[in-house]
């Protein structure tokens, strides 16, 4: 495997980060994934505009438009150019002796980047969640590589045998831990608003603009746990699993039990547009 590493394409097992990085000791970083389909990017100009406003936000002088010629070299050159692949980079504020506040001006980020094939898509039946408590911190909004709380919670639903976690704060099912929530209720397509809690999902917009050209209303609005177990379909949106029904939260079944209908039509427009 080829990887990026700081303006260079090395050998996984060459590229070294040091142990003061600041990706490291404290997830001082920002992070992105991109879907790749036979070299060509999925919405590559919504991944980038995110990955800028967060290292805008967190204050980390990197512009992203390293992106594009570092992906598709290294989709090329580990022989995915013709696959369904991931390109996922990470760009931390860089190393330094450990103090928390931002290093010396002029210490360089670490910019780190690989691709891999997409896992197999998970089972066509639809899947089982449980729900936790969102114990994450109030900038959902950035994907920061600061995932300590997304990762325990994935973890327990693992260990439930349920294949996300749905995150709840005041009553409301914001999220997954990778991917955005969406619910359909009285025939309306509803998922959390922008903001502090959510992640704003690419594939989320692109579910909301595939819904509207259905011709399905669409509501951008906090789901209610008691809206979640009522719901007619409940669906994951990511990267990773374009959409993605929960047919049982909680060991309660969802609507029929079965992936429903507005998941499946929303996946049909998204992967008709990913393969052009
Ligand atoms: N996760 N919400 C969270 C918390 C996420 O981590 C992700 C993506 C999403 C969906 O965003 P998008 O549609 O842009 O992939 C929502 C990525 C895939 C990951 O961490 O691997």
């Amino acid at each position: 495997m080829i990887v990026y590493l700081n303006g260079r394409f090395l050998p996984r097992e060459e590229a070294k980060i040091s142990p003061e990085d600041r990706g490291f000791l404290f997830a001082d970083a920002i992070y992105e994934v991109v879907r790749y389909g036979a070299g060509r990017p999925y919405r590559l100009a919504e991944h980038l505009a995110r990955m800028r406003e967060g290292l805008t936000a967190i204050s980390i002088p990197v512009e992203p438009s390293f992106f594009p010629e570092v992906a598709g070299r290294l989709v090329e050159e580990n022989g995915l150019g013709s696959e369904d692949a991931l390109v996922y980079a990470q760009v931390s504020r860089g190393a330094a002796a450990r103090s928390h506040a931002f290093p010396p001006r002029g210490t360089p980020p670490t910019v780190f980047a690989f691709a891999r094939r997409t896992d197999p898509p998970p089972p066509p039946g639809g899947g089982r969640a449980i729900v936790l408590p969102d114990e994450r911190w109030g900038r959902c909004d950035l994907k920061t590589v600061m995932l300590l709380a997304n990762v325990l919670a994935s973890q327990q639903a693992r260990v439930a045998n349920a294949v996300e976690a749905i995150l709840v704060r005041d009553g409301i099912a914001w999220e997954g831990t990778k991917a955005n929530l969406f619910a359909v209720s009285k025939g309306i397509v509803r998922t959390a608003p922008r903001g502090p809690r959510i992640l704003p999902g690419v594939t989320r917009g692109a579910a909301l603009e595939a819904a509207a050209g259905l011709g399905i209303p669409v509501e951008e609005r906090p789901i209610t746990v008691d809206e979640l177990f009522s719901a007619e379909e409940v669906f994951l949106a990511s990267t990773t699993l374009w959409t993605y029904s929960l047919v049982e939260i909680d060991g309660r079944r969802i609507g029929d039990g079965r992936p429903g209908p507005v998941a499946a039509r929303i996946r049909d427009v998204l992967q008709a547009e990913f393969q052009g």
